[in-house]
C-alpha cells in the first residue's frame, strides 16, 4: 500500500489556495490523524502564467487529461466553480476511478443526481461540506450525527452577502444601493452581485440542505425564490418597531403528506428568534429534529481557510475511507420521492406594507378587501411618512395561504384608494 494519498486539485483561487495553505500548515497532524501523508500532486488552473506564490513547488497544469490519466491521483479536489466544465471533470474523475471531493453548489443543486449516480456506480467517495454553509459543519451532521431524527425543518442565513448588506441596513438604517456598494468595495459582493441579492446562492443551498434533511432530491427548480433587492429603509423601520429583524432565510419544511416547502426570502424574524442575532457575513443554520428538538450550527460561510476547513476535512474523510476500503458507502441519501409542495398552499403570515391615500374611509375599504379574501388581519398601522397628501398603510395578516394573500393584493391594488403595493415580505410567527 501506498504511503502517501495524492491529490490533484481542480481551481487555486480563493478556497483552493487555502485548501494548499491548510493542508501545509496542518501536515503534521494531518499525517498522524490519518496514519499517511496527504500530498498535492497536480494543480488545474485556466492561467499557467499567473504568479502563485502559495503553489511554490507544485505541478501546475492547465490540462485536465494529465490528472484524470494519472493513476497516482487518489482524489479530485473540485473547486473551480461553475457548472461547466467542472460536472464533466467530476465525472470524467470518478469514471477513472478516483474520489472526489468539491465545494461547487451550482453542480450539486443541479446535477446532484448524476454525479451521485456515477459515484454509486464507480463505488468512489463524493464529500461536498463546503458546498453549503462555507466552514460550517452542516452536511455531515445531517447526514451522521443527526440521523436518528426525523428532521421537520431547516431553516438558514445562508448567504454572508445579503446578510452583511441587512446587518447594514438595520444598524446603520443605510439603502440597498449603498450597502451594496460598500459589500462590493470590501470584497463580499461579487462584481455581479445577482446571485447572491437575488437569492439564487442561498436556493442552491436550499436545494441541497432539503435534499439531505428529508431524503428526497429537491432540484433548484424546485426552490421559490425571491432576494433582498426591494427591502428599503421603510421596511427596515417598520421591522424594528413591530419587534422583528429583517433576513434573508433559506427554508425547508417537511409538512408531513403534504409535500416538502423549500424557499428563499426574507422574512420579519422575531428578534428573539436564533438566527436573529446571526449578523454581518456569518452564516448559521437551525434544524428542527423530533429527538433533538433544536439545534443551530453558526460560524464563517465564506473565505478561504473557513471553506477550506471544510474541504480539508472531507479529503480526511476521503482518506481514511480509502485507508479501510470504505469507499463509495454512504453516497446519495435521498431514498424517498416526496412531492414538492406548491407554493400557493404554504402557509405564512404576511407583512403587507400600502401607500394609500390619505382620506376617510380607506382604511374600511382596505380592511374589506382583505376580509372578502379570506385574510385575517392581526395588525394594522396607518402613517403619514411624510408623504403629501397619501398615508402608508402597513398590516400583518394571521396565518393565511399564499393563495389567498396572492388575490387579496389583486383586487386591492384595483381599489382607487390604493396607489401601491409597496412590499410584502413574509412574517416568522412565533405564535405558529
Ligand atoms: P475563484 O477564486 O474564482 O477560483 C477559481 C479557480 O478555478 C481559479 O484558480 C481558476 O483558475 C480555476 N478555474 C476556473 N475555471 C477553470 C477552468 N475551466 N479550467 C481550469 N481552471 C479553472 O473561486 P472560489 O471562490 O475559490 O470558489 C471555488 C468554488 O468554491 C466554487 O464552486 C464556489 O461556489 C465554492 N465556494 C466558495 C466559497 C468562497 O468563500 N469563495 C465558499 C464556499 C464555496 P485561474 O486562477 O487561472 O483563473
Ligand atoms: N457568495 C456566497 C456568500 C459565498 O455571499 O455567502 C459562497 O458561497
Amino acid at each position: 500500500m501506498k504511503d502517501t494519498i495524492q491529490i490533484a486539485l481542480l481551481g487555486s483561487g480563493t478556497v483552493g489556495s487555502g485548501v494548499v495553505r491548510v493542508l501545509k500548515e496542518n501536515e503534521r497532524l494531518l499525517t498522524e490523524r490519518i496514519g499517511k501523508r496527504l500530498a498535492i500532486k497536480t494543480v488545474l488552473v485556466r492561467d499557467a502564467a499567473k504568479k502563485r506564490p502559495v503553489l511554490e513547488g507544485l505541478q501546475v497544469t492547465t490540462d485536465f487529461e494529465t490528472i484524470v490519466n494519472d493513476p497516482d491521483i487518489d482524489i479530485v479536489v473540485e473547486v473551480m466553480g461553475g457548472l461547466h466544465p467542472a460536472r464533466e471533470y467530476m465525472l470524467r474523475a470518478m469514471e477513472a476511478g478516483k474520489n472526489v471531493v468539491t465545494a461547487n453548489k451550482d453542480v450539486l443543486a443541479q446535477f446532484g443526481q448524476d454525479v451521485f449516480g456515477c459515484a454509486e456506480k464507480k463505488g468512489v467517495d463524493f464529500q461536498f461540506e463546503a458546498s453549503v454553509g462555507g466552514g460550517i459543519p452542516i452536511i455531515a451532521p445531517l447526514k451522521h450525527s443527526l440521523t436518528a431524527n426525523r428532521i421537520t425543518e431547516i431553516m438558514g442565513i445562508v448567504n454572508g452577502t445579503t446578510n452583511y448588506m441587512l446587518t447594514k441596513m438595520m444598524e446603520e438604517g443605510s439603502c440597498y444601493d449603498d450597502v451594496l456598494r460598500e459589500a462590493q468595495e470590501k470584497g463580499y459582493a461579487e462584481a455581479d452581485p445577482t446571485a447572491d441579492v437575488e437569492g439564487l446562492d442561498a436556493a442552491r443551498k436550499a436545494a441541497i440542505l432539503a435534499s439531505i434533511a428529508f431524503n428526497t432530491r429537491v432540484h433548484l427548480s424546485d426552490v421559490s425564490v425571491e432576494g433582498i433587492s426591494k427591502i428599503t429603509p421603510a421596511d427596515i423601520d417598520y421591522a424594528k418597531d413591530l419587534g422583528y429583524v429583517i433576513k434573508l432565510l433559506a427554508i425547508g419544511k417537511d409538512t408531513e403528506g403534504k409535500g416538502i416547502d423549500v424557499r428563499v426570502h426574507p422574512v420579519f424574524l422575531p428578534q428573539t428568534h436564533p438566527l436573529s442575532s446571526v449578523n454581518g457575513v456569518y452564516n448559521a443554520i437551525f434544524v428542527r429534529g423530533n429527538a433533538i428538538g433544536e439545534a443551530m450550527f453558526y460560524g464563517q460561510g465564506a473565505g478561504s481557510l473557513p471553506t477550506a476547513s471544510a474541504v480539508v476535512a472531507d479529503i480526511v474523510e476521503v482518506a481514511r475511507n480509502i485507508q479501510n476500503h470504505n469507499c463509495g458507502k454512504l453516497l446519495c441519501t435521498c431514498y424517498e420521492e416526496k412531492p414538492i409542495r406548491p407554493l400557493d398552499e404554504v402557509e405564512s403570515c404576511y407583512y403587507i406594507r400600502l401607500l394609500v391615500d390619505d382620506k376617510p374611509g380607506v382604511l374600511g375599504a382596505i380592511a374589506t378587501t382583505f376580509g372578502k379574501a379570506g385574510v385575517s388581519l392581526k395588525s394594522v398601522i396607518q402613517t403619514r411618512r411624510n408623504i403629501a397628501e397619501h398615508a402608508e398603510i402597513v398590516a400583518v395578516t394571521h396565518r393565511v395561504e399564499h393563495k389567498l394573500v396572492r388575490e387579496a393584493l389583486a383586487a386591492m391594488i384595483e381599489l382607487p384608494v390604493v396607489d401601491e403595493v409597496r412590499n410584502v415580505i413574509r412574517v416568522e410567527s412565533e405564535q405558529e
